[in-house]
């Protein structure tokens, strides 16, 4: 999620900023710390809560979180532009070290956002499939893409309840499963399960998903957060990397490869993981 860029600040904004700051880490220990104690919410209050959150544009936080080309966030930066171009080269080498060469003509991603991604995948592909819970992410998904090419593309809506939904929604497979700056945000590592079983029937024998999660390090802070979504969606869901590994495993998925990135301008503790099917 992007923070406030760039501009020189007055003192005082300097330090209204860091006051919200201070707050904020000390809701999230609190946060933690119930939950640490088992009073963890249930995934379906949780799920509930992320559909109340995504479902409609609230503003420049919720533009801002669903990756808006014109989030104020974003505004005289390129860092919009550098999601998808940064995505796409690294799925290129991810690919090559996979010997992954056939061509991408279906590409599926999952939590699709305003399309950041989209502009720089869909032109190599011949349909490009975006699912979100928005269908407003949607519609500005499909904007985006006209933008740059003519690929076809097929928005698919689902609940945070129910992501099973798209197996009936899309007909077929595809070559191509991409996920960013989504893992985190979802109800609860299980829920992840249910999301790579999704992946794993959505890609066709020989298929390539490129899937990011952030890490926790093994420190308390950086477990799943179980709690409270709409403060801390960004840190609701995370796993040990050897952990991701296995379970994309245990979901049929054959992990190829991951690359860390320790830190990123709009987070922290991110894995990629290369996960294809034989
Ligand atoms: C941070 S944005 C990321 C957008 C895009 N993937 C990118 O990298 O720019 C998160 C997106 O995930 C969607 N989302 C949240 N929970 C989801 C879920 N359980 N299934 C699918 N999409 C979800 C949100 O509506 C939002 O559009």
């Amino acid at each position: 999620m992007p923070e406030g860029t760039g501009t020189s600040r007055r003192p005082w904004e300097v330090a209204v900023a860091h006051g919200k700051r201070l707050a904020v880490t000390a809701e999230d220990l609190l946060q933690r710390t119930l939950s640490t104690a088992g009073l963890r919410q249930p995934d379906s209050t949780i799920a509930a809560d992320a559909q109340d959150y995504w479902r409609r544009p609230k503003g420049s936080r919720w533009a801002a979180d669903s990756h808006w080309r014109e989030a104020p966030a974003f505004r005289g930066t390129d860092l919009w532009d550098r999601i998808g171009a940064d995505h796409l080269d690294l799925f290129e080498a991810g690919a090559r070290m996979a010997g992954f060469s056939r061509s991408w003509d279906r590409v599926v991603e999952w939590g699709c956002g305003g399309g950041a991604n989209a502009v720089r995948f869909a032109p190599r592909a011949k349909e490009f499939i975006g699912v979100d819970i928005s269908r407003e992410s949607l519609e500005e998904c499909g904007r985006q893409i006209a933008s740059v090419c003519d690929t076809a593309f097929q928005p698919v809506a689902v609940e945070v309840a129910n992501p099973e939904s798209a197996l009936g929604d899309i007909d077929g497979v595809c070559d191509v499963f991409l996920c960013f700056y989504v893992f985190e945000l979802i109800p609860s590592p299980e829920y992840g399960e249910r999301l790579l079983r999704v992946a794993h029937d959505l890609l066709a024998p020989g298929g390539l998903a490129l899937i990011q999660i952030k890490y926790e390090t093994g420190d308390w802070r950086t477990k799943p957060r179980r709690r409270s979504y709409r403060r801390g969606l960004a840190n609701m869901t995370t796993y040990p990397i050897h952990g991701f590994w296995e379970l994309a495993g245990r979901c049929g998925l054959v992990p190829r490869g991951v690359r860390l990135v320790p830190r990123n301008e709009l987070d922290e503790r991110y894995a990629y993981f290369f996960l294809s099917k034989e």
